[in-house]
């Protein structure tokens, strides 16, 4: 999982250059301005499979359905942007970890698990 998400990051930085500085991950301080400031961004479903798969598909699988955490084909479609985003940044506090990625980069997930999985 680790490596994955580095070699990705690495590959991604570069074309991208807006990483977050990673000062408010697993932080309690990542409140709504960084929820909304996602939510202002547009993202790329393409590039937010490619960190779905690297992030997101070793806990809840590669089809979001077949892995141990939540089921995300059955989840996505009832939960609102501001939600998910806000599950990525910070965490639900029990069984998900803050995700550390680019606010980009979490806009382009958004994208990609609300076209694959609707809502
Ligand atoms: C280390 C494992 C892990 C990773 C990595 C992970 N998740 Fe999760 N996620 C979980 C677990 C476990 C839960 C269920 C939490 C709970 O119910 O306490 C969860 C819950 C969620 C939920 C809420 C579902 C609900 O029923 O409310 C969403 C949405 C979600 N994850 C999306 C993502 C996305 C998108 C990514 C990648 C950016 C991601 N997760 C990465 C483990 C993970």
């Amino acid at each position: 999982m680790r490596f994955t998400l580095l070699a990705f990051t690495l590959a991604f930085t570069a074309a991208c250059g807006d990483k977050d500085t990673g000062t408010d991950s697993g932080g309690g301080d990542s409140g709504a301005s960084e929820v909304d400031a996602i939510l202002a961004l547009t993202g790329d479903a393409t590039a937010g499979g490619t960190t779905f798969s690297n992030t997101c598909a070793g806990c809840h699988g590669a089809d979001g359905a077949s892995g141990y955490a939540a089921n995300l084909v059955e989840e996505i479609p009832s939960k609102d942007d501001a939600f998910i985003v806000n599950i990525i940044i910070n965490g639900d506090g029990g069984g998900m970890p803050a995700q550390d990625l680019s606010d980009q980069e979490v806009a382009d997930v958004l994208a990609y698990v609300r076209a694959t999985f609707g809502g």
